[in-house]
């Protein structure tokens, strides 16, 4: 491993894109588009694309972000998702089809190791797909090849747990109902691998990045019912995390049901998300 800032990985997390997370994120597609889509839009907005270009969506999951790349560069441009899981990819290939997108490519692969054709892409896009990678430094610097000398990114991912209110309200919530909180997780692969902006910037600098800006956004998302956002909360790390203490998970549940009470508005629940939104450049060489 090149990175010496690693410390842990999040409980399971290097096998956590398996078929049981990917078959909950394909069921719970709409909800999650209600959760995430307002910070990919502001990611896609600090990509900039343009009418023609070409780029690439890292762990693009069931493709929602690279559809939207792809209408972005018309038929002149192409995008290209990559995933590890083949039945997310099943799902954004039924989607490109459905919209009749022929300038929307998938490709199932690891994007830390996998052979991109060299200097193909004007960009690199993610939404939260790129803290998963057990090296990152040889993650980014595989796919900065992959772009053209000078070419660009930019990806949104979590800031610390604690200024995401979407995860931590509930963890707290269910602390005060007998669930111990967990440890603030490591540097090691998961959700919350990037966390500190001072390691994005020795990452992306160590992987060939240049002209690198990490902002932070604070946006509150969802839209849905109370239930809708425990379904969300119950497939991620928070239920993981409740459910290491059966005897109190119900009671946990209860408590974390009727904290949503306050979250409520008159177009559905809204809750706290903290982000960075990365930008860089691939040196020019
Ligand atoms: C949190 S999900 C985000 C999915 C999608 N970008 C979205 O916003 O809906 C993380 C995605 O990264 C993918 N992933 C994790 N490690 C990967 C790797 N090394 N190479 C390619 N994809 C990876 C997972 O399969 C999963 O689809």
């Amino acid at each position: 491993m090149s990175d010496p800032e690693v410390t842990e990985s999040e409980t399971g997390t290097p096998g956590v894109w398996d078929d049981s997370r990917s078959h909950n994120w394909i069921t719970l597609q709409g909800p999650l588009e209600r959760m995430l889509a307002p910070i990919g839009e502001q990611a896609i907005k600090a990509l900039a694309p343009q009418k023609g270009e070409t780029f690439l969506d890292v762990g693009c999951g069931c493709g929602h972000t690279a559809l939207a790349l792809a209408r972005a560069v018309g038929p002149d441009g192409s995008v290209t998702g990559v995933d590890v899981s083949p039945s997310m990819l099943a799902a954004g290939r039924s989607h490109a089809s459905d919209e009749g997108l022929g300038n929307l490519h998938f490709v199932e692969a690891n994007a830390q190791t996998h052979t991109f054709e060299p200097a193909q892409f004007d960009g690199l896009f993610s939404r939260f797909g790129v803290m998963f990678f057990d090296d990152p430094v040889a993650a980014f610097t595989n796919l900065g090849k992959a772009l053209k000398p000078g070419g660009r990114l930019a990806f949104a991912c979590w800031r610390d747990r604690r200024e995401v209110e979407w995860f931590e309200m509930p963890i707290q919530v269910a602390n005060a109902n007998g669930v111990p909180a967990p440890d603030l997780p490591g540097t090691g692969p998961g959700a919350f691998a990037f966390a500190k902006p001072e390691r994005l910037h020795k990452v992306l600098a160590a992987a060939g990045f240049t002209d690198i800006d990490v902002t932070p956004l604070d946006l509150k998302t969802g839209g849905g019912d109370s239930d809708e956002v425990l379904s969300i909360l119950h497939i991620g790390f928070v239920g993981e995390h409740i459910k290491q203490f059966p005897d109190r998970e119900d009671g946990a549940w209860d408590a974390v049901r009727q904290a949503l009470e306050a979250y409520q508005t008159p177009d559905g629940v809204f809750i706290g998300t903290g982000t960075w939104i990365v930008t860089a450049r691939r040196t020019q060489v």
